[in-house]
């Protein structure tokens, strides 16, 4: 079945998909080195060529828009669901984050950096003592933890998320009012929140929520309050030919251009405040190392082929930065 599924993917989604998916389904554990050299080294130009024009302009968004009848949010959850002893396995120890670090230093270790990261947040989120604080899609509750820690307040924290998983875990770990629920269709109370965040979510926003989303999370806010955005978006403003492989890791999900971004944030009313972009290809290669380090336990958690997925996954995420296709920000957007 294997080796059928190779050219028939290869024709209708182009030789990147096909052969990641054929990595995937390898009945063995995938070599790391090779792995990553395969996935991330340069290819021979011709097939660069084929590569950069399949599936054929045309007929990009039909088979995206295809694959996106998935249910979006089933979607995010496969991804999120796995098992929290497996993201165990790779993420840094103290807070679980599943988002880009900021390695400073040479010398950093995942860990200095994701405290780094904490701390660069926190200062954008400025929380004060008594401000209801909203973490949209909060992962196991690693920066309500660090604001936790700073403000000592647990009452006016919140978080969303569509993982059950995470839901259980910050009930047993944190105790901060989780819900899982869905922050792009929920209804939020005008004017209620000091500041709302997020880490690492916005990427799950399909291109027709953005406006939408922004204009209820402006409302949501209280005059003078202040959104955090880290999120990393889509640099050229057509799809190009390899956006497909992103439905193998988040089947229903699909970025927006920066561009748009951008205008549906200040047309809902809100100022750009400060913006600056983080190399996330460190954060990528550490995750990697990780779960090799892991693999023996890794694959006594979960099935074969989903350690060949997050193999290949950290790989094609780093070359995705590499290339200069994505970009990663971080954003403070005020309400007048
Ligand atoms: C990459 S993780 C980041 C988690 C966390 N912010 C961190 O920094 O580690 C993305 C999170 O967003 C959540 N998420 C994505 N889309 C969502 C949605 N529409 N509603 C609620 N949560 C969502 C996922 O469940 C997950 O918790």
């Amino acid at each position: 079945m294997r080796p059928l599924l190779f050219p028939l993917e290869a024709l209708i989604y182009g030789p990147p998909y096909a052969g990641l998916m054929n990595l995937i389904r390898s009945p063995k554990p995938l070599e790391a080195e090779p792995t990553w050299e395969l996935i991330t080294g340069d290819k021979p130009l011709a097939y660069e060529l084929v590569c950069g024009h399949w599936p054929l302009r045309p007929l990009r968004w039909p088979l995206l828009r295809a694959k996106m009848k998935q249910d979006h949010v089933l979607g995010i959850a496969a991804h999120y669901d796995v098992s929290n002893d497996f993201y165990e396995l790779f993420l840094d120890k103290k807070y679980m984050f599943y988002t880009c670090a900021d390695f400073n230093r040479e010398e950093d270790t995942l860990e200095d950096a994701q405290q780094n990261k904490a701390d660069f947040i926190l200062n954008l989120i400025d929380p004060q003592p008594n401000d209801k604080i909203l973490e949209l899609g909060c992962g196991w509750g690693s920066m309500l933890r660090r604001i936790h820690q700073h403000t000592g307040d647990k009452e006016n924290l919140f978080g969303l998320t569509l993982s059950k998983e995470q839901v259980a875990y910050n009930e047993k770990h944190n105790g901060f009012q989780v819900e899982f629920d869905n922050f792009i269709t929920r209804d939020y109370q005008p004017e209620f929140y000091d500041k709302i965040y997020s880490i690492g979510a916005w990427e799950h926003v399909r291109p027709k929520e953005v406006a939408p989303l922004a204009k209820k999370l402006y409302a949501a806010l209280k005059p003078g309050g202040r959104l955090v955005n880290h999120f990393f978006c889509r640099l050229p403003e057509h799809l190009f030919a390899t956006t497909i492989c992103s439905q193998i890791y988040f089947p229903g999900s699909i970025g927006s251009p920066y561009r748009d971004i951008v205008k549906a944030f200040e047309g809902a009313g809100f100022r750009i405040a400060q913006r600056t972009i983080h190399d996330y290809r460190p954060t990528l290669r550490a995750w990697f190392d990780n779960l090799v380090a892991n693999r023996e336990r890794a694959l006594e958690i979960v099935d074969v082929h989903t350690y060949n997925r997050y193999l290949t996954f950290f790989p094609v995420s780093w070359r995705y930065f590499n290339d200069g296709l994505g970009m990663l920000v971080r954003w403070v957007l005020e309400k007048p």
